[in-house]
């Protein structure tokens, strides 16, 4: 004869929930919930029957009766097997899954330093590096830079040695923290001969108060192509490949001249607004070009300080802020941003 179905239902039910137990603490909760006294399941069956209709009474009773000695044994065969399943003390579970190890992230410095030696390697260019911690012959004097320039005032230059130097730069003290990566271009020439072909990444420091675009240690690369027959339009064409890689096929780059006592002539490079594409916005102030380099054909001062025939060769330089490309491409609008460690920057940039 068929149970009744309302004990089949809570076999099914129970049955199912035997599956789902895993430890000996799972047992017991499924014990209460079908034969605790107060609010098991079976329990309360068996307690229906009184109301029950006399010609059902009997099956629905032995049937009930039934159920709950299988339970009962269902139950202690499982709390068996469990028991035994549970490793011994100190036991590895080899099936869990592994914690993966958190990768650290690519800085976006870093990013965009390895995209600029990547488009100057492909062509050629030799990736050279230098101290920060230079002197004053090759970060000032050799570039052209007269004692009295105001590029080399202790307002900008952070002097090691704890010296401060006199006006008129008599007496200066011999090192200090480099403000540029161009004395890079002195220190290549000295120990090279044309023709020449480098970039220089690296770190720089000013004595500039911190704020959106002013970091007092930031990144800079310098480049230098020096031979026989460079000109202008060598200096032309090479950065607006760069800035093209760079930026995008569309990016247009306009030349306006500028000083710097080591190049002569010397332009301030200009990228169309990254964010108006040109059209005028806030961050270009309407004019939609940015500023994005320095350069310009390497002075004969610079050559003549370096032993080069300055009738012979020709040669062009430029200086590039990466934290300013780095702020531009990203979208960071607080270059301080880059030296903050802070993760939710970072954790946005590949591992
Ligand atoms: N040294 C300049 C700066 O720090 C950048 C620069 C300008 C580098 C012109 C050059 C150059 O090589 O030719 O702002």
């Amino acid at each position: 004869m068929d149970a009744p179905p309302e004990v089949n239902q809570l076999r099914t039910a129970f049955r199912a929930e035997l599956e789902r137990t895993a430890g000996p603490r799972d047992v017991q909760d499924l014990r209460d919930r079908y034969l605790g006294r107060k609010r098991g399941r079976v329990v309360a069956l068996l307690k229906t029957l009184a109301g029950a209709p006399p010609e059902r009474r009997r099956a629905l009773g032995q049937a009930a009766n039934a159920l709950k000695q299988e339970i009962e044994a269902a139950l202690e065969a499982r709390r068996a097997a469990v028991a035994e399943a549970r490793p011994p003390a100190g036991a590895v579970d080899v099936t869990l899954p592994g914690r993966a190890p958190a990768p650290g992230h690519r800085h976006p410095l870093s990013l965009i330093r390895e995209e600029i030696e990547a488009i100057f390697s492909a062509i050629g260019f030799e990736i050279v590096h230098g101290p920060e911690a230079e002197d004053d012959y090759h970060n000032f004097e050799a570039l052209n830079m007269p004692a009295a320039h105001p590029a080399r005032d202790m307002q900008d230059t952070l002097y090691l040695d704890g010296a401060i130097p006199p006006p008129g730069g008599e007496g200066r003290p011999a090192t200090l923290l480099r403000t540029h990566t161009s004395g890079m271009q002195i220190r290549y020439m000295e120990t090279h001969e044309p023709p020449i072909r480098i970039i220089a990444p690296g770190l720089v420091y000013r004595r500039d108060t911190p704020d959106l675009t002013h970091s007092p240690m930031f990144q800079q690369v310098e480049g230098l192509l020096v031979g026989e027959t460079v000109t202008m339009g060598d200096l032309k064409g090479t950065l607006e490949h760069f800035l093209r890689a760079l930026f995008d096929d569309d990016t247009r780059v306009a030349f306006r001249p500028s000083f710097f006592p080591y190049t002569e002539p010397s332009t301030e490079v200009f990228i169309t607004c990254v964010f108006c594409r040109g059209g005028g916005c806030a961050v270009c102030k309407r004019t939609g070009w940015i500023e994005i380099l320095g350069a310009g054909m390497v002075h004969p001062a610079v050559f003549e300080a370096v032993g080069y025939d300055a009738e012979r060769f020709t040669g062009w330089a430029f200086g590039v802020g990466i934290d300013r490309v780095a702020a531009l491409k990203y979208r960071v609008d607080d270059i301080r941003r880059f030296y903050a460690n802070d993760l939710h920057l970072l954790e946005q940039f590949p591992s």
